[in-house]
């Protein structure tokens, strides 16, 4: 009955974990009537699920709060209840000064926490205050996620682990997503299954530090993707994010033997000088890392490589920020994430005296140019090579459609809207700053 119908609006911040877990929430309201809507205006529930890994983001939470308040009130004065939900990271590490800085929010929930969101929504529903769920309850979360055949795009998230031991100096995770926990690989692969059934090409297995994976029932992450590269239609494999120290030999190995793992790896180095290394608890040095580096691009040498840097961590010096960009010059980064180091409240780094604002965001600046000319450089490379696109959508103009490489670029051609959800052969005609423009070339034989 449409009386039934509920309004949803969603709001996502952050990591692709959150992307993930926000449209298990979507899918779980979904059970009690709950259908997503563009705008929060005459929304019945909205969610802001958060993301506290810079101090920015915890910030735009409290004004959209603010914005929220209004709705809220407005939506009482026509007589009806707007349920406030905090979701992620920032309900985890900051539950208490939520609560006082934005008292009219209804619900705060952890991340380990969404199985209990109907609960909580039928009792924010009778009661008035707010509630709070920000323990780390020792059941498997994915176990109480509706297991629905659902549908998918052509690229799909699949979480296989969550939670960091690591403990990074500057690092809030170990603290907002709580203790390494891998989910068996009977689960992991069962979703997969589900997933390319309804249409994944390509899986994006997800964790706070992935290549650490040490569930039930595979060797490590590299057993896990070997059993997965067996799913039939299952074209590719990415992971995503690892730690430099949790890359092993059979992981290596497995680079090289698995084609549908594809050629582009994610590995944050953070810095290239050793003392800030140490600082940051990071447990290898810059030459260990350029040694990685070395092996896996012998295990696959068309690999592209992306990072995550910090500049500006306590204690960073000029000649540490000069160590940092000779590193970049000696890998050479398709692409990478630069950040300025923000101190998290709780974390050792945060305690440490810290580099002036203005050095950080004059070190962020140079970096930011040298790995802009790095990643200009690999698309103006591919200019007249041919390759395949998982194609995922319209493009920008009429008559095109929008995909990626291997190497994650979004890659532009012309072509028919029946591609989509398709791997096509592509020659690429030009290299724009984010992306690349290309002429179809065939697509893959249709698959029996
Ligand atoms: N300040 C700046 N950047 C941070 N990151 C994590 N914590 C901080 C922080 N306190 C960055 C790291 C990490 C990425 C996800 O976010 O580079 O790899
Ligand atoms: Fe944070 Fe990654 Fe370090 Fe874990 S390994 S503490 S998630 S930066």
């Amino acid at each position: 009955m449409t009386d039934d119908i509920k309004r949803l609006h969603v709001i996502t911040w952050g990591c692709q974990m959150n992307v993930y877990d926000s449209d298990r929430m979507i899918d779980l309201v979904a059970a009690l009537g709950y259908r997503p809507v563009g705008e929060p205006e005459a929304a019945d529930l909205v969610i802001l699920n958060t993301c506290h890994i810079r101090d920015k983001a915890a910030e735009k939470v409290f004004s959209e709060l603010g914005r929220l308040r209004d709705l809220k009130r407005a939506s009482a004065l026509q007589g009806r209840r707007m349920v406030l939900a905090v979701a992620g990271c920032v309900a985890q590490a900051e539950g208490a000064e939520l609560v006082a800085r934005a008292p009219f929010v209804d619900i705060v929930i952890g991340p380990q926490a969404y199985h209990r969101l109907p609960d909580l929504l039928a009792r924010a529903n009778a009661e008035r205050g707010t509630l709070i769920e920000t323990d780390f309850p020792a059941d498997d979360k994915f176990a109480h996620f509706p297991q629905s055949a659902r549908r998918s795009g052509p690229t799909a998230l699949l979480p296989i682990q969550e939670g960091c031991d690591r403990f990074c100096s500057f690092c809030v995770v170990p603290y907002t997503r709580g203790p390494e926990q891998s989910r068996p690989a009977a689960a992991v692969v069962a979703e997969a299954r589900r997933l390319v059934a309804c249409g994944a090409r390509e899986i994006v297995l997800l964790g706070q530090n992935v290549n650490a994976w040490h569930g039930e029932g595979a060797q490590g992450l590299a057993g896990l993707v070997r059993m997965l590269a067996s799913i039939e239609g299952l074209e590719r494999i990415r992971y995503t994010t690892s730690h430099p120290r949790d890359m092993n030999a059979s992981l290596i190995a497995a680079h090289h033997d698995v084609g549908k793992l594809v050629p582009f790896l994610h590995l944050p180095v953070q810095c290239g000088s050793d003392r800030i290394l140490a600082a940051m608890n990071r447990g290898h040095t810059a030459a260990e890392y350029l040694e990685l580096i070395g092996q896996l691009r012998a295990a696959r040498p068309d690999l592209a490589l992306s990072s995550d840097f910090i500049v500006g961590h306590p204690g960073e010096s000029e000649s540490d920020f000069a160590e940092t960009l000779a590193l970049v010059h000696a890998v050479g980064f398709a692409q990478a994430f630069s950040f300025k180091y923000s101190a998290r409240p709780g974390t050792p780094a945060a305690a440490l005296p810290q580099v002036p604002e203005p050095e950080k965001e004059r070190r962020l600046a140079a970096l930011q140019a040298l790995l802009r000319e790095q990643q200009r450089a690999f698309n103006e490379n591919c200019v007249g090579r041919e390759l395949s696109v998982l194609f995922t959508g319209p493009g920008r103009r009429a008559g095109q459609i929008a995909g990626r490489s291997v190497w994650q670029q979004p890659v532009h051609a012309a072509g028919p809207r029946s591609l989509v959800g398709h791997i096509g052969e592509v020659k690429i005609s030009a290299a724009n700053p984010n992306s690349l423009s290309a002429i179809l070339l065939a697509e893959e034989p249709a698959q029996a």
